[in-house]
Parts: structure tokens; C-alpha cells; sequence
């Protein structure tokens, strides 16, 4: 690019969370002009910076509020040329379920608000948006059965999810189909797997994986207990492969569909466990309390579309995110115990 270019802009919503700063990181190396939006309910700015340094300009590029607000959700859309709307309630499974109106309510809000802003912005102002579906809102009854044929993308419909997160998520996806067809913005949907991966929240609102490092490090101060019966298996994505994905689709997804992301095979958790108790090397007997939710039994991928579209297919093996994914975590915790103790 000469220094004459203007640089491509892309606004990240939910760019402090997990996925988000992984992205922000990934496209400002590729030179793009990157903003962020976060309320900081689960991200933090601090994931935002690499080796000591802010991956962009705090005061001028990032944004704290709150899409659940549509006057200052309408101030920071279309400043941008592209979006990439990662923004939501995203949290493991026991606060999803016991929050189901709430998540249901501000997804909505989120969804809404960022989608109604791009729209009064219009095609000449946004050249794309970027939302990402999940694959929580595949029907019920096809995820209740283990070792399941792996999901294609129509068989999102006729729609029966098992949670409101998995409603309020696709209920985005409708939104935008609608928005693309009257507005002629270019949109693009990824419907994610499981995803895990660093920087990422190991605490109460945790997904599984982030959660049972957590207690192997902390084991066995923390007991070992696992939710459900291990039995339930997923199909898990590392975050760079996502990144990889939302990449390739900010060429070449636009008006393509719904794309899945995620590999075709699934994990059971009992495996998770094995694999992070290994990595630990502690002597640990988990104890599998079947008194808590585990979801849906089992669910995975059929990627063959984002194989076609994007030249996309997952990289990072199980065992080796799951590695890094601790040694991250465990790095955490100790730092964290030593700033108690200073
Ligand atoms: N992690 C997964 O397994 C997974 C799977 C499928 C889809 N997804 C989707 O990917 C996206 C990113 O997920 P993630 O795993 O990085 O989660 P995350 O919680 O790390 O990131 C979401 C970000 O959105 C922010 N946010 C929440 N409410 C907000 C609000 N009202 N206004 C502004 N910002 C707000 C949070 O602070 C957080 O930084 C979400 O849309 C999620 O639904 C995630």
C-alpha cells in the first residue's frame, strides 16, 4: 500500500473480549485503521496491548459504551468503512441459564441498536458488516444425540434452540439478513463452534474449557468438579482459527450466507478433563456432578462451505490450544496471586 492509500477501517464491537482483541491484534498487523467498542463486562482494555504496548490509540479509538444505548450506539457505527460485530452476552452455561431473560433482552438491545445505527448510515457510508452466529442456535433436537452427524448450515431452520442466548444470537441473524436485503450493505454471518483460546475470563462467568484449567491450576485449593457427565461433547475451535475465519471473510464472505466455522468432530468433556489434567501433570480425580446443567448433548461442524468460500479449515490441534490456553491461564493466576501479596 502506498503512504497514500487510504488505510481500510474496521470498527470491532466487543473488541476487549476474547475474540475481539485476538482480532484487533490480527488486522491492525495487517494494516488496517482498527476502533473498538466495549461496555468491559466481560473484556478488558488491558488485552489490548502486546508486549507492554497499546495495539492502538486508547483516547482516539476506543470506545466504553454500552450498545444496550442506542443514542451513543448510533454515535460510534459508521465511522468506520467496515464492521465486524462481535459484541454480546457470552458467558459458560451455568450463568446463560440462569439468566435467560436477561441475556435474551440485551443481545436483542445489542443486535438491534448496532444493526438499526448501520442502517441509517446506509451502503454509501458502510461497506460490510461482519456478525458472528453461534452454533447454540442449531435446533434442539438435533444436538441430543451423541457422535451426531455434523450440522450443516439450513439445518438451522425450522429453529428450536435450546437457550435464549441461542434465540438471541440468531435472532441477530435474521435481523441482518433483513438489514442486507433493504439497506444493500454487504453482510456476512459466521455461525462459531465452541470457541477457547487467550486472553479469555476463567472466573464464575467462564465457558468450560477457560473454567476446568482454572481448577487444575488452582487444585487443590479449588476441587476438581466438573458439570454434567462429561459425556456431553462439543466441537472446539482455538481462537486463531476464528480469527483465520473473519479474516478470509472480510474478502470474501459478503453475500454468501451463513458460513460455519468449527471442526467435525467432537470433544466429550471427560477428554477436555483428561487432556488439561495431563497438561497440569497433578494427580487429580475429578468429580462429575450430574446435579448441573451440561446442554445439549453433542454437535460439530460439517465446515465444507467455509472450505469452498473462504479456503478456510481449522489448524490448531486440541491439544496444543489447549497448552498454550494454560499456560496463559496459570501465568494469570500467579500474577495475580503475587499482586495480592505485594
Ligand atoms: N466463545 C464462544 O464459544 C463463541 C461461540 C459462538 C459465538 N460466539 C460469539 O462470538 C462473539 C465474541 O465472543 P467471545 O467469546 O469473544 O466473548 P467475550 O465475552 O470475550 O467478548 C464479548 C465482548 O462483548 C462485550 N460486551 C458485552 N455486552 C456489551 C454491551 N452491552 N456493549 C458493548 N460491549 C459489550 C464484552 O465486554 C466482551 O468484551 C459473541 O458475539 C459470541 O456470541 C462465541
Amino acid at each position: 500500500m502506498s503512504s497514500f492509500e487510504k488505510k481500510r477501517s474496521v470498527l470491532i464491537t466487543g473488541g476487549c473480549g476474547m475474540i475481539g482483541s485476538n482480532l484487533v491484534k490480527r488486522l491492525v498487523k495487517n494494516g488496517w485503521d482498527v476502533s473498538v467498542v466495549d461496555n468491559l463486562w466481560r473484556g478488558k482494555t488491558e488485552y489490548l496491548y502486546d508486549d507492554g504496548k497499546a495495539l492502538i490509540d486508547l483516547e482516539q479509538k476506543f470506545y466504553n459504551v454500552d450498545l444496550c444505548d442506542p443514542d451513543a450506539c448510533e454515535k460510534v457505527i459508521g465511522s468506520t468503512d467496515y464492521i465486524v460485530h462481535l459484541a454480546a452476552r457470552v458467558a459458560g452455561i451455568e450463568y446463560v441459564f440462569e439468566n435467560q431473560s436477561d441475556i435474551f433482552r440485551m443481545n436483542n438491545l445489542i443486535n438491534s441498536n448496532v444493526f438499526h445505527a448501520a442502517r441509517k448510515k446506509g451502503k454509501d457510508r458502510i461497506k460490510g458488516i461482519i456478525y458472528v452466529g453461534t452454533a447454540c442456535s442449531f435446533p434442539y433436537n438435533r444436538q441430543n444425540t451423541l457422535n451426531p452427524e455434523p450440522l450443516k448450515e439450513e439445518e438451522l431452520f425450522p429453529a428450536y434452540p435450546e437457550s435464549a442466548y441461542g434465540w438471541s444470537k440468531l435472532i441477530g441473524q435474521l435481523e441482518l439478513d433483513y438489514l442486507e436485503k433493504e439497506s444493500g450493505i454487504p453482510c456476512c454471518t459466521l455461525i462459531l463452534h465452541n470457541a477457547y483460546g487467550s486472553p479469555t475470563d476463567y472466573g464464575d462467568r467462564s465457558q468450560v474449557i477457560p473454567a476446568l484449567i482454572r481448577k487444575a491450576v488452582n487444585f487443590p485449593n479449588e476441587e476438581y468438579v466438573v458439570m454434567g457427565s462429561g459425556e456431553q461433547a462439543r466441537a472446539f475451535i482455538h481462537v486463531d482459527d476464528i480469527i483465520d475465519a473473519i479474516v478470509l471473510a472480510l474478502d470474501k464472505g459478503w453475500g454468501k450466507g451463513y458460513i460455519q466455522i468449527g471442526p467435525s468432530y467432537c470433544t466429550s468433556i471427560r477428554e477436555i478433563v483428561e487432556m488439561i489434567v495431563g497438561i497440569s501433570g497433578k494427580n487429580i480425580k475429578p468429580r462429575f456432578d450430574i446435579s448441573k446443567a451440561e446442554g445439549n448433548k453433542a454437535r460439530c461442524a460439517d465446515y465444507s462451505k467455509a472450505e469452498r468460500i473462504l479456503g478456510w479449515k481449522p489448524k490448531v490441534g486440541l491439544e496444543e490450544g489447549l497448552r498454550r490456553c494454560y499456560e496463559w491461564i496459570e501465568n494469570n493466576i500467579l500474577e495475580d496471586g503475587a499482586k495480592r501479596n505485594v
